[in-house]
């Protein structure tokens, strides 16, 4: 495998229902990583990023949660019509897409 520009990482971490914490299964992650997925697979673009699932990034109350590599950028409330403008904005011109970035409180 080439060494991808950028990594994608959809939390997929699910919890029992009525957790204190929720998780981003509850919160409709699946079809986040399917549109994820199906924007790569017409866009040929598994040869310029990776896509991945991982556990908890630490931002389960406002998830789904996306961590995109080597920039260290988290997306939180990531819908699936979120999807097609991170891949245009974020990965291939560079550019985050700001509305969607994680609270920093995430990060302490
Ligand atoms: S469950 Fe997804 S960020 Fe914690």
């Amino acid at each position: 495998m080439a060494k991808p520009a950028k990594h994608v990482f959809v939390c997929a971490q699910a919890r029992p229902p009525g957790h204190p914490r929720g998780s981003c299964a509850q919160l409709g992650c699946a079809s986040v990583l399917q549109t994820f997925a199906q924007a790569f697979e017409q866009g040929r673009l598994y040869g310029q990023f990776a896509l991945t699932t991982t556990g908890c990034l630490g931002a389960c109350d406002s998830g789904p949660a996306v961590l995109v590599y080597p920039d260290g950028v988290m997306y939180a409330g990531v819908k699936p019509d979120d999807v097609g403008e991170i891949v245009a904005e974020h990965l291939q011109k560079g550019v985050p897409v700001e509305r969607l970035l994680a609270p920093e409180a995430v990060w302490s």
